[in-house]
């Protein structure tokens, strides 16, 4: 079965001794956490931080890289470089890096392929606009982001996962209802499976967008949703632990 996947980003947040208090309080506080594989994907100068501090205790992540493995790329990120800070996974195509610095499902596509190469477990997020939800796009939109966010790769034959993350949610406080999340999920499982038939199985799918300590069980109550990434909530240690607590898994 699916193994839950409940991941931190931080976004453009904290400061190296606020990642230091931060951790040594989650750490007290952390529930699930054999049953769950709760990450954390801070800023990259907040990564060897952690790790000294949590050690293996929290799977880290990066927020984005670069698909070149090194050279004159000034200011980018490549994947060796997130492995060699103890990262396991990376979040590839977040609406603010498709938005703010006009990636495009190409960009996307070539950064799905070096984590794959490298085993690095990509995070790819999808997910419409308002205008795009108002004219009856989604479907077609986050249809689009996979078809060519995947163009072209292996089937990752490793634990990978995909992002819902409706535009009009994130960071504003409008979670989108949890069934409608449930049906663009499953959608999403479905579309998967044109690319490979084993795709569906065992990808993660989570939801992201204003998850809170209040809705968050109403998210991993449904049946295509394995987990969620979470912003604003995440910034808390307490408070992400507590959403992480809301995870009910059967054993
Ligand atoms: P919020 O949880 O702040 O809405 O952010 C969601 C998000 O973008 C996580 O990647």
């Amino acid at each position: 079965m699916r193994k839950p996947l409940i991941i931190a980003n931080w976004k453009m947040n904290k400061t190296i001794s606020e990642t230091e208090q931060y951790a040594q309080e989650f750490l007290q506080l952390k529930k699930n956490t054999e049953r769950i594989d709760l990450v954390i994907c801070p800023p990259f100068t907040g990564l060897a931080k952690l790790r000294a501090v949590c050690k293996e205790q929290i799977n880290l992540g990066g927020q984005n890289m670069f698909w070149e493995n090194s050279g004159a790329y000034t200011g980018e990120i490549s994947a060796d470089m997130l492995l060699s800070c103890g990262c396991r996974y990376v979040i590839v195509g977040h609406s603010e890096r498709r938005r703010l610095f006009n990636e495009s499902n190409s960009i996307v596509n070539r950064k799905m392929k070096i984590a794959l190469e490298k085993r690095l477990i990509p995070v790819l997020c999808v997910g419409e606009t308002l205008q795009e939800r108002e004219n009856k796009l989604a479907y077609d939109i986050v249809s689009e982001q996979l078809r060519e966010g995947l163009a072209g790769l292996e089937p990752p034959g490793h634990s990978w996962a995909v992002a819902y993350e409706p535009v009009w949610a994130i960071g504003t406080g409008e979670n989108a209802y949890p069934d409608d999340a449930q049906v663009m999920a499953a959608f999403i499982r479905a579309e998967l499976g044109t690319f490979n038939k084993s795709l569906p199985s065992y990808t993660r799918i989570l939801y992201g967008g204003s998850v809170t300590e209040n809705n968050a069980a109403a998210f991993f109550a449904q049946a295509d949703i394995d987990g969620a990434l979470i912003g604003g909530a995440s910034l808390n240690a307490e408070t992400f632990a507590n959403i992480a607590g809301k995870y009910k898994t059967d054993d």
